[in-house]
């Protein structure tokens, strides 16, 4: 079936939605495309905060949160695209409480803020409170209260619709292919526009805090086209997992107080940031976690523990709800008495689909748009978050350019005229599903695994040429593997054994992408911490990477200039 819409948002998390709501009302026929209900979209699993230099309570300035995001992004980002969202974040928070997001309280009844990590006052001088916050529940009433302006402005979702590709014309995205996940039948949306909204990839590594959704689908897609992935190498990973099982223990647990301590009880953050401790950014917190371990003072079975029970039961039920259940629930371990295991867990994606302030996907380094087609979110690289990201900058970035990119279409509308679709625009999808459900190879679980092994042992905190060369090597050899794979399910409903298949595609595409811009990296920024090139090299490498696919000969990797307005590169201490 041939559906019509103006324009397609793919993704019904909290950028899709902001950017919906943008449209909404302006006479543009808007729908979302998700293949989760919209309110369970992994936006909702962010906890601790959104910043914004609002000061309720204490001094603040825009400027200081800049700086923060580019010293926190090791120079890396750019900076424009920082000055337009640090200084938009005041007036979204404002809009956001006005359209009900219920934020935590000060006294006063003002939105509270509490610290997070890299967020200092006056360019570096101590941590600073900017993070508002709702309890440890930040994205998940941000996602419902969007959501349902969504639903309120008259926005069409199709739920669980997975989308499985783009559909171009002479260069024109003009549309996409979906699954109806219910039946198993395919579908085309013909549009004007396309705006893609689908978070993260972090299931390409075993230990993920990423729900199950985050499959890199959105990142393949272009990526097949012939669009560049923007600085695939920086994959941040979020200091505390919970032991074994990855699933977010929020920053927001050392805003509050929290302190990661070794094995012999050291509050050992003080040896690697004397000045904010606990509150560095995540990606040198993660390093000193892995160091502790690798050089023996972490416990069996490598972790350290984050400890908040100095912090009271009320403070600690109060502030941090959910993540003290996920500990009873999960771990059996009670915070208000025990410290908890933790470790770091693959958590973000600070590079992506490479895109303009105001969302268009552009597809080269003089930042050429592809025309019909859009990004913003985890899935876009604008780039914001450079090397690292600071913790509570995901949320900001969503609503920010989320709206900047619903603004975008809703401007550009009105010369945007239908390309036709091309002839047959399901056959390349048709053909990959008839393929996987008469593949007579492997089930995808063994290589999905493996996958994520390589990812995880080759390619994450530390990273060094022999483990990088062999991971690209590995991904390599399942790509071999995954052309013959094969599912138990060949039915129609709710397939999730073909999807799953489906999606092992697109993490595959996405490992090779961020293996072979890490091995092209002979320096170390940010999140990407080379052993064999341990500092940073501003005079070869203060630029943005480009990866482009190749099935046949591997990926072919180019590089784009940083953007500097008002803050030169400096060495980073805290
Ligand atoms: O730790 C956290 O609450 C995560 C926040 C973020 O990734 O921004």
């Amino acid at each position: 079936m041939i559906f019509k819409h103006d324009v397609l948002i793919i993704g019904g998390g909290l950028a899709g939605s902001r950017a919906a709501i943008e449209m909404a009302g302006s006479g543009a026929d808007v729908a979302v495309l998700t293949k989760v209900y919209a309110t369970r979209s992994h936006s909702c699993a962010a906890q601790g905060g959104i910043s914004a230099a609002l000061g309720n309570r204490e001094e603040d300035n825009w400027l200081w949160h800049a700086f923060d995001t580019v010293k926190g992004s090791d120079y890396l980002g750019d900076q424009d695209a920082i000055e337009v969202m640090c200084h938009d974040a005041i007036r979204t928070i404002y809009e956001l409480e006005h359209m009900g997001v219920p934020f935590s309280r000060t006294e006063e009844g003002r939105i509270d803020q509490r610290p997070f990590g890299g967020h200092t006052r006056n360019f570096g001088e101590r941590a600073v409170r900017r993070a508002c916050y709702a309890a440890d529940r930040t994205g998940h009433v941000m996602l419902h209260t969007l959501v349902e302006g969504c639903i309120g402005r008259g926005v069409r979702f199709y739920h669980e619709f997975q989308v499985l590709d783009l559909v171009f014309n002479d260069g024109v995205c003009c549309g996409v292919v979906a699954y109806e996940i219910k039946t198993g039948r395919l579908h085309t949306f013909h549009a004007r526009a396309v705006l893609l909204a689908t978070g993260g990839y972090g299931k390409a590594f075993r230990v993920t805090s990423n729900g199950m959704a985050n499959t890199g689908d959105g990142f393949a897609w272009p990526y097949r086209h012939g669009i560049p992935l923007e600085d695939m190498e920086f994959v941040q990973f979020h200091p505390t997992g919970i032991h074994g099982f990855g699933i977010l223990l929020s920053e927001a647990a050392r805003g509050e107080g929290g302190i990661l301590r070794n094995k012999d009880g050291e509050r050992f953050m003080e040896r690697y940031a004397p000045t904010v401790k606990d509150l560095a950014p995540r990606d040198m917190v993660s390093r000193a976690i892995r160091t502790e371990i690798k050089e023996g003072r972490g416990f069996p079975g490598e972790y350290v523990v984050l400890d908040l029970t100095h912090l009271g039961k009320d403070h600690i039920e109060s502030k941090l709800p959910d993540i003290t259940s996920f500990c009873r629930i999960y771990m059996g371990i009670d915070p208000v008495e025990k410290p908890v295991p933790i470790h770091p867990t693959a958590h973000y994606a600070m590079g992506g689909v490479p895109t303009d302030i105001d969302g268009r996907v552009v597809k080269d380094a003089a930042n050429t748009p592809v025309p019909g087609l859009w990004a913003a979110g985890e899935v876009a690289c604008v780039s914001v978050h450079g090397a690292n990201r600071l913790g509570t900058n995901s949320l900001l970035d969503t609503v920010v350019f989320g709206r900047r990119g619903g603004k975008s279409i809703k401007q550009t509308l009105p010369g945007l005229e239908w390309t036709p679709l091309p002839e047959d625009p399901e056959a390349t999808v048709r053909d990959h599903i008839a393929r996987v459900k008469a593949g007579t190879g492997e089930l995808a679980a063994p290589i999905r695994k493996e996958l994520g092994e390589t990812m995880m042992n080759d390619c994450s905190v530390y990273r060094d040429e022999a483990g990088l060369t062999a991971c690209v090597a590995k991904v390599r050899e399942l790509r071999e593997r995954y052309r013959s794979v094969r599912v138990s399910d060949k039915g129609d409903v709710f397939n999730t054994d073909l999807l799953e298949a489906i999606e092992l595609g697109s993490l595959i595409d996405v490992a090779e992408g961020i293996a072979t811009a890490a091995l092209h990296r002979t320096e170390s920024r940010g999140a990407h911490s080379r052993m064999d090139h341990p500092d940073r090299d501003d005079t070869n490498w203060l630029k943005h990477s480009l990866v482009w696919r190749d099935e046949d000969r591997g990926c072919r990797v180019g590089d784009k200039p940083v953007t500097i307005t008002r803050f030169q590169p400096k060495p980073r201490s805290y």
